[in-house]
Formats: C-alpha cells, structure tokens, sequence
C-alpha cells in the first residue's frame, strides 16, 4: 500500500489506543483503595510500521492493501502493560473485560499456559469502541499484560533468540526455561512481602 493509504489506516486505529490508554491509567490510579499500591509499572504502546504491516501481509500470502490489513491484522494497535505481580496483571484484565462496551475478541492465558519455550504473558484482544460524529466503529488493539519478571525474560529472549537461526539455539533454548523458572521464583518470593491484597 502507499504511505498515503497507510497514514489513512492508522488514524482509527490510533484513536482507539489512545481512548484505551487513558481507561488503563484510570484503571491503574483506581483498582486499589491505597495509591500506594498502584498494579501498573510502565505501559507501553505503538502502532505497526508501515514495513512489517506490509511485511506481515506477505507472510500471511495476501495483496498488500488497507482492505485486507483490516479484516486480517488485529494487532496494528497494541500496547504492554508491565506490572509488579501476577495478581495484578490479572486484576487489570478482570477491570478490563468488566468495562461492558468493550469486545473481548480473543484472550490468551500465557501464564497459566506458559508457552513451551518458557514465554508467559496475558494476551487479549479487545474492540474498542470509537464514536465519530454519527457513527461508532470498534477497532481490535493487542493488549500484552505481564509482570516485570515476564517483561525481563521476554525482552531478553526477543534479543538474542525470538524469529531467528544460530548455532547455539538449543543451549540458549534450554537456558532460557531454566531462568523463566528463576524468574518466576524470584518473583513469588517479592510477592510474599507484597501487603496489598486485592478488593474483595
Ligand atoms: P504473531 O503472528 O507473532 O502475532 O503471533 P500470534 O498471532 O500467534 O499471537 P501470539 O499471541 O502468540 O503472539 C503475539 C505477540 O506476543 C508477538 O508478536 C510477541 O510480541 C509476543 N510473543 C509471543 N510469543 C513470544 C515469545 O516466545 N517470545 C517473545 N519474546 N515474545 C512473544
Ligand atoms: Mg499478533
């Protein structure tokens, strides 16, 4: 697709993330009675680059156009959302799919069901409603919620081994479950002195 074709997709797209991302800190100052247990570190965001939306088109074999990018990507909009503990990437995601004008499109449980090379991380897709002058359109964007530990060893494995062919993959492979493990250790342990405890 052209620059122009692409600057015309996006636009929706960024308006629902940028609706969502004001929920998110709304939810993030609000989900505790105590600020001082705030569930969220940093939240990240982007929307996909015209190369590897282009490039992701290709890889999934269809004509390059804003058309297909729609029907077929939901991950043009997406943001990460880092927080201390598991308890409170799972308060977030319960706040979340309780806000009842949102679509939940697909969620997936990468902790509860790490992947098999050690990866965890919630993942959901949710339909954000945007309202233009007469009418409401919902636009997909990716919500990647995990804790610091999960965002550590994702960034890590993302840089040395994620999409990509060396020699040395199996030592790293079996390396990089040994510290997911570590990971999750270590965090549980912080989780011991962590004195919040969830509403209800
Ligand atoms: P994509 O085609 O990559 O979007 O995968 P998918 O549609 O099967 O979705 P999935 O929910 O499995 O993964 C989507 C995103 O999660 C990826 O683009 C990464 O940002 C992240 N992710 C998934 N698996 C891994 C992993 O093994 N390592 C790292 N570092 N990130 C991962
Ligand atoms: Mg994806």
């Amino acid at each position: 697709m052209t620059s122009e074709e692409y600057y015309e997709l996006i636009v929706p797209y960024q308006d629902a993330m940028n609706l969502l991302l004001t929920r998110l800190d709304v939810l993030n100052h609000s989900i505790y009675k105590d600020a001082a247990y705030k569930p969220v570190h940093t939240v990240y965001s982007r929307i996909k680059k015209h190369k590897s939306l282009d490039g992701k088109l290709t890889r999934l074999k269809l004509a390059n156009t804003p058309a297909n990018a729609r029907e077929h990507l939901q991950d043009i909009a997406g943001v990460r959302v880092i927080c201390y503990f598991e308890q409170d990437v799972y308060q977030m995601i319960e706040a979340m799919k309780r806000q009842n004008d949102l679509i939940v499109v697909v969620e997936k449980d990468y902790i509860l069901h790490p992947k098999p090379n050690g990866y965890r991380s919630y993942h959901i897709i949710l339909g954000i409603p945007v309202r233009y002058m007469d009418i409401t359109e919902y636009y997909p964007v990716e919500i990647q919620v995990r804790t610091l530990s999960m965002d550590f060893w994702a960034s890590m494995e993302h840089r040395i081994n994620y999409k990509q062919n060396r020699p040395d993959k199996e030592q790293i492979q079996e390396e990089l479950l040994k510290y997911a493990d570590i990971l999750q250790d270590m965090e549980q342990n912080f989780e011991t002195y962590n004195d919040n405890r969830p509403p209800e």
